[in-house]
Formats: structure tokens, C-alpha cells, sequence
């Protein structure tokens, strides 16, 4: 039995502690302390921490702190975690006409982006006593008043609420008036005075009366007013109010200056027992500068602005006195309705000023507390913000909002916003308010860097200058500062077994490539690099591309002789001609190549000299050498031939080689005249021409001697014209000698 019982205590315990944590969450709950008022600034309130189930050092770690707009009663002893006064608390000024006096003071705990609301009662000590308005009054009352009689007294006010209020009033002993206690529609309580037996001017003109009120406190507390009444006097009538309440409606914004209502009293005896005063007699001190009394017409002028938000009724009493001190009294209620003059406030509470791109959706950025001043509709306030914007606002603690990231963010479309939050009244008109939240979004390295293009191609001409530069790559990242800050290297590998940093290196802050050696395209024609390109973020991000570096040729190899070659190799080094060969016939080839390529190893040949003219050509382009005629006796047997060969560069380079060609059928003949040949050749190479020339010079001068010694003849024969006549027949048949020029 005894088990079961614990059994059922310990399932309602927690029970109520998960219905408490709960209601924590939804921030439901409130912690409830009270204080008395008028406690020393620093007075403990209540052990926040202990009543949030934290140490007291976790709460500034977690960054509490109170925010509640307006004035700050109490702060927040981070160190004891605890709640104390911020000054010395007067109820009567804080909640001034408020039976009980509740404070609410919100504790942002800032690392949470959390509010829990605290309500704090002051409660009320009777530190106050009820006070008159004036310390004297003075009453006229005709002498003739009947016994019953009523004349309305100041009453006094104690700012106190409940026992220490106000609670009677007592007049001193007299004999000839009473007091009458009335209940006002408020429980106020409005002290009469009411004359109990006839009074006789002429016995006593002048009674003096003591009101005393007093409070329920502990100790009571009163205050006095002195009452002089004095006997007038016959004046038969006392004025008469047209109306025992006088009430008016009137919006807060009615101008000052304007008239609010007047009152009308009639007395029906004439001359001044019949003229009336109007003058204020209950009003507090607030009403009293606000409103004006005209004493002589009864009109109640506004002379101060009014404010629904201040005060909603002002309850006044009017008195009305003829000129004989008979006096009659009303009340007098102004109701102020509320316009929407208020325009709703945001206030920031709490906001970070940016935030990383990658932050998830539902990040608190910002919190507001929204309020409006004006009561009803006037005073019920909406929030938006543009759905445009990849934020929404979330209704958290009473009326405060979080806003919060609706949508992923995206710094490399959009860095910063600039949030309007739009706070809309429902009153007429409508009023709104626009609170601008700018909010910069934070880089995070998410883009890569990125290489225009897939891959490159660059060219450089062979024989390059060492430390030249060859080509420039450029990456971009849309990114920002470090995390778009972009190292260029090149992906190093053996190349002819020399490391590819030896022949190409990049500067790794502008991407130009440099050569460091001279490249010879007859070596190697392209290089393959990898240009890896990244980023200074954490982690960086990278790409690759690749590029190919063309080299191009230059003319810079001579054609190689490749036949004939010098005899080395103990052969004759001579080519052979048959005596007999044809016109046509292939002797022998020059082949050569060049180390170029294309243009720059496209070879020509040709001859450069002979020992016969016109006995050989060599093809231009195959280089072959053949007979353009049949030998002739009178050949040399052996001809040298010089051939140059040339490519077709610009400039052109060329390399001659020198053939030798023996005329003769067979090996054996040539070896026997190799010896002899060789003068002979040289002769007919350097001297022929001479030689010729001489013998040409000789035969021309033989000539020119034979025709003059004919001319010298034949002018004989003419004296004689038959001897001429068969010697002219001769003449005729004289052969034409051969006429041998120069070549
Ligand atoms: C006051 O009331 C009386 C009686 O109703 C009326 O005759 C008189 O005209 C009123 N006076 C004013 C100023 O309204
Ligand atoms: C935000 O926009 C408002 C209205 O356009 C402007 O007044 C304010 O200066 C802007 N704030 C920033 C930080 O740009
Ligand atoms: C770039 O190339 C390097 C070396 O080949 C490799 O390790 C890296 O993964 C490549 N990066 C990308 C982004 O392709």
C-alpha cells in the first residue's frame, strides 16, 4: 500500500515537471516576484537564475540581460544571478491610480535569441496620507437654511491603494452640523457637511469645523482641512444645476482652446443672491491644468492638449454660487476617445549585422519588439516584410518578432540587404512605420576558381630569349577577398629527363608563363603543361586546364649533305660516265636533307660551276644529276662539278658539295689516267679561257692581215679589168673561214 502510494507521487511529480518544462519552452510561464515599494536601490527581487534552473554564472555567460523598453526599475546581478531594484521604487508614482501594480520586465537571453518574461507586483506600503486640496474653505450658508440642509466638502485624496487609501473622514464636535459620507460611481467617497439645527446669524456668524480623513494603515495616517462657515444673511434660493452630470465625449486631438460643454445653473432670486459663480471644487491636478472653468458663463474650455494615452475620463466637480454663498454642485465627465495618433514603434532588440551565406534557413537574424500606443484597433499592429526577400519574420514572445532566413542566401548574387520591416496599425488611418535592418552576407568559399576557357594553346618560336615570357593564363572566382585570391602553379614532371621547372616556370600571382631555356623545335615541337589555378579560402578550392605550348621553327639549320661524301671509306669518291651515254643520262644524285621543317627544309639545287658548259644540269628539286648531251672527243675526261644546295628560308641557308666526274667506260681506264687527268683538269678549269682568248686574238689578226693584203690585190686588178674579171670568178669559191667568239 505503502509502496503504491509512493509510486503515484513520484508519476504526479513528473508529471507536473514535464507539464513546467513545457510550458518553459513556449515561453508560457511567467516568474512572479513582488517587492514592497520604497526599498533601498539594490534590494534583492527574486533568484532568477535558481528559478530558471541555471547556475548563476551560466547566465551571463548566455548573455541575459533585461530589455524591456522605458525606464529600467530593476537589473540583473549577473554575479548572484539574481534580480534587484535599479532605484528606490515609488508605487504611487509608477502605477499612480492602479489598485495592483504589475511591472514586466523581459530577459533576453541573447546566445538563445530567447525572451522569458518576469512580472514583478509592487506592493503597496502606507507611505502616504490623505491630503486636502486647500487647508481652509470657507462655506456661506444663509441664515434661514432649513435643518437637512446639504453642503458638499473638499475631499481628500491618498495615493495609497486598498486599506492604505482613503478610508473616512470624521468632523470635529459641533452643534449644530453633521456629516454625510457619499459613495461615488467609483467608490470614491465625497464628504458632505449637513446642517443639523437652524442657525442664527446673530448668535454666532462664523463656526469653525475640523475635517479630519483618514486611512487603514498600519500605522493610519490622516489629514485635516479647516472649515469656516459663515451664516449670511437671508437669500431664499439656492442655484439649481440643469443637470446633475454633465458628460462629454471628445477625441484626444481636439485643439486646445476649444469649448468641451457648459453648465447652467438658474437661481431664482434676484439681484446678487440670484447671480451665480462657477468654480472647480473636486478636481485633481492634472484635470485642474487641462481645463478651465469660465466662471461667469460656465463654459469649459480646453487649455491643455488632451492624450487617450495619459488619462481616458477626467471626473470633476462643479460648483455653482450665488451671490448670497447658497451654493449647489454637479459633476462634470470628459471621456477622450482615442484617435490613432500613435504611429506603431519597432525597436531592434537584438541583431547581428551579417551573416555567412551558408547560414541554414531558419537562423535568427534579427529580433524586434513591436508596440503602438493607441488602444483598440488603433493599437493592433501587423508586421511584413517584402516576400521578395529570402527572410520571413516569426511571431515569437508576446510582441516580439525573430527574423529569421526563409531561403538559402547567395553573397555572389546578393551581399547585403537591406530589410524594410513595415509595423501597420488597424486604425483610421492607417499608420505604419519602417524600420531598415541592413544585413551584409558573409563570403564562404563555394565557388572555385574558374579558367575561361577548357584549354589553351601558345606558340613560341624556337631560339627564344631565356626568361621571355610565352603566354598569360587568367582565372576568375566569383568569391571575395582571400577566398578570390588565386595562386597559379604548373603540375612539374620529367621531360627528356629534365624536370619541366627547368624549362617553364609561372609567376603564381599573375598566371604569365616564362620561359628559362631556349627551345630548339628540332628537339621537341609542343610541351604539355597542367596549370592548376586555387584559391585561398578554407579549404581552398581548385581547377585545372591544360595548355600546350607550340614551338615553332626557325631557320636555323643549313641542308646536310647526305651524297656524295668525302671518301673516307677508301672508295674512288668519283662518279662514272660511259662515254657513250645518251643525252639524259643519270650520272648521279645529290641528296641532302635539313634539320627545318616545312619551308625551312624545302632544298633547291643547282649548279655553281662546271668544266663544260652546258654538259650537265641537276634537277632543282631532286637533285639528280644527268647529261643535257653526248660526250664529244674533245671532253675532258674528267669534270668537276660544284653543286649548292639551298633551303628555302628566310633568309635562305646553303651548303655546296663538290662532284667529280670521270668519263670513261670502264674502272681500270680511269684508274690509268687518274694521274694525268688531274693537271689537266685544273689547265681546262683556270687557264682555258686564256688560251682561247689568245688563239682567238691570233686567228682574228691572221684574218684581218689576209683581207687587207685582198683588198690591196684587188685595187691592182682593177687598173686591168680582164685580169680582174677571172680573178673575181676565183674569189667566189674561197670557203668562208669558221669564226670562232668567246662563249
Ligand atoms: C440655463 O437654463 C435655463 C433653464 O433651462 C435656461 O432658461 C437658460 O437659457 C439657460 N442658460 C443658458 C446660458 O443656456
Ligand atoms: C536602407 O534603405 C533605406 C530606404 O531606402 C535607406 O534610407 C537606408 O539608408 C538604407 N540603409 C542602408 C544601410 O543602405
Ligand atoms: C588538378 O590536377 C591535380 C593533379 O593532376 C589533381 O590532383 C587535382 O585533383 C585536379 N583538380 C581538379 C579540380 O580537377
Amino acid at each position: 500500500m505503502i509502496f503504491l502510494q509512493r509510486f503515484w507521487d513520484c508519476r504526479g511529480r513528473m508529471l507536473l515537471c514535464c507539464l513546467l518544462g513545457s510550458l518553459w519552452e513556449t515561453g508560457a510561464l511567467q516568474i512572479h516576484y513582488s517587492i514592497p515599494e520604497e526599498m533601498e536601490k539594490g534590494s534583492f527581487v527574486g533568484d532568477i537564475a535558481k528559478d530558471l534552473g541555471l547556475e548563476p554564472r551560466k547566465l551571463s555567460e548566455l548573455g541575459a540581460r533585461i530589455v524591456s523598453g522605458g525606464k529600467q526599475h530593476f537589473t540583473l546581478n549577473v554575479r548572484s544571478g539574481s534580480l534587484v531594484t535599479a532605484d528606490r521604487l515609488d508605487r504611487e508614482k509608477i502605477c499612480f491610480g492602479i489598485s495592483i501594480c504589475l511591472l514586466n520586465v523581459e530577459l533576453l537571453m541573447e546566445d538563445k535569441v530567447k525572451i522569458y518574461g518576469l512580472e514583478v507586483e509592487v506592493i503597496d506600503i502606507n507611505d502616504n496620507a490623505p491630503r486636502f486640496r486647500t487647508d481652509e474653505v470657507e462655506i456661506k450658508i444663509n441664515e434661514n437654511a432649513a435643518p437637512g440642509l446639504r453642503f458638499g466638502l473638499p475631499s481628500a485624496k491618498d495615493p495609497d491603494v486598498g486599506v492604505n487609501s482613503l478610508q473616512n473622514y470624521q468632523l470635529s464636535q459641533n452643534n449644530h452640523f453633521s456629516l454625510n459620507v457619499l459613495s461615488g460611481i467609483d467608490g470614491i467617497k465625497y464628504p458632505e457637511l449637513v446642517l443639523e439645527r437652524a442657525l442664527d446669524r446673530e448668535e454666532e456668524s462664523v463656526h469653525h469645523l475640523l475635517l479630519k480623513a483618514w486611512d487603514g494603515g498600519e500605522p493610519g495616517l490622516s489629514g485635516t482641512a479647516r472649515i469656516r462657515v459663515l451664516v449670511l444673511d437671508a437669500n431664499d434660493n439656492a442655484p439649481v444645476f440643469t443637470q446633475s452630470v454633465y458628460s462629454v465625449s471628445v477625441p484626444e486631438n481636439l485643439p486646445k482652446g476649444s469649448r468641451l460643454l457648459r453648465v447652467n445653473a438658474t437661481d431664482s432670486d434676484e439681484g446678487v443672491n440670484g447671480e451665480v459663480i462657477y468654480s472647480f471644487r473636486n478636481i485633481d491636478d492634472k484635470a485642474s491644468e487641462i481645463f478651465q472653468l469660465d466662471s461667469q458663463t460656465g463654459q469649459l474650455l480646453l487649455v491643455e492638449s488632451l492624450d487617450y494615452e495619459e488619462s481616458k475620463i477626467y471626473e470633476m466637480e462643479i460648483q455653482g454660487q450665488d451671490g448670497g454663498g447658497l451654493m449647489t454642485s454637479a459633476k462634470v465627465l470628459v471621456r477622450i476617445l482615442d484617435v490613432n495618433d500613435n504611429a506603431p514603434e519597432v525597436m531592434v532588440t537584438s541583431f547581428t549585422s551579417s551573416v555567412p551565406e551558408n547560414s541554414p534557413p531558419g537562423t535568427v537574424v534579427a529580433l524586434l519588439k513591436v508596440y503602438d500606443r493607441d488602444a483598440g484597433d488603433n493599437g493592433h499592429v501587423t508586421c511584413s516584410i517584402s516576400d521578395q526577400l529570402p527572410f520571413k519574420l516569426e511571431k515569437s514572445y508576446a510582441n516580439y518578432y525573430s527574423l529569421v532566413i526563409d531561403r538559402a542566401l547567395d553573397r555572389e548574387q546578393i551581399s547585403m540587404y537591406n530589410v524594410t520591416v513595415t509595423v501597420t496599425d488597424q486604425g483610421t488611418p492607417l499608420l505604419s512605420t519602417d524600420t531598415h535592418i541592413p544585413l551584409q552576407v558573409e563570403d564562404i568559399n563555394d565557388n572555385s576558381p574558374n579558367f575561361g576557357q577548357t584549354s589553351y594553346s601558345a606558340y613560341i618560336h624556337e631560339n627564344n630569349a631565356r626568361g621571355s615570357s610565352i603566354y598569360s593564363v587568367t582565372a576568375s572566382d566569383p568569391d571575395t577577398k582571400e577566398n578570390a585570391q588565386l595562386t597559379y602553379s604548373i603540375s612539374d614532371y620529367i621531360l627528356h629527363g629534365v624536370s619541366l621547372s627547368s624549362y617553364i616556370s609561372i609567376n603564381s600571382e599573375t598566371g604569365v608563363l616564362y620561359a628559362l631555356r631556349s627551345f630548339d623545335y628540332e628537339q621537341f615541337r609542343d610541351l604539355q603543361l597542367q596549370i592548376t589555378v586555387k584559391d585561398g579560402g578554407d579549404p581552398p578550392l581548385s581547377s585545372n586546364v591544360s595548355l600546350t605550348l607550340f614551338i615553332l621553327d626557325q631557320n636555323d639549320n643549313a641542308p646536310e649533305i647526305l651524297y656524295p661524301t668525302f671518301p673516307t671509306d677508301g672508295s674512288t669518291g668519283v662518279e662514272l660516265a660511259p662515254r657513250s651515254a645518251e643525252s639524259g643520262y643519270l650520272v648521279t644524285k645529290v641528296v641532302a636533307v635539313d634539320g627545318d621543317s616545312g619551308q625551312n627544309a624545302w632544298l633547291s639545287y643547282r649548279l655553281l660551276k662546271v668544266t663544260e658548259p652546258g654538259l650537265f644540269s641537276v634537277g632543282l628539286h631532286t637533285g639528280e644529276i644527268r647529261t643535257t648531251r653526248t660526250f664529244l672527243d674533245k671532253d675532258a675526261l674528267k669534270q668537276s662539278l660544284v653543286v649548292a644546295v639551298a633551303d628555302n628560308g628566310e633568309p635562305p641557308l646553303s651548303t655546296t658539295v663538290s662532284v667529280t666526274v670521270v668519263v670513261a667506260d670502264s674502272i681500270p681506264e680511269i684508274l690509268s689516267d687518274l694521274s694525268n687527268l688531274e693537271t689537266t683538269v685544273h689547265l681546262e678549269d683556270e687557264s682555258l679561257t686564256l688560251y682561247l682568248v689568245i688563239a682567238i686574238v691570233v686567228i682574228s689578226s691572221l684574218f684581218f692581215i689576209f683581207i687587207v693584203v685582198l683588198l690591196v690585190i684587188k685595187l691592182r686588178y682593177r687598173q686591168n679589168s680582164r685580169q680582174l674579171q677571172s680573178s673575181s670568178g676565183q674569189l667566189k669559191n674561197i670557203p668562208p673561214s669558221p669564226v670562232c667568239g668567246p662563249r
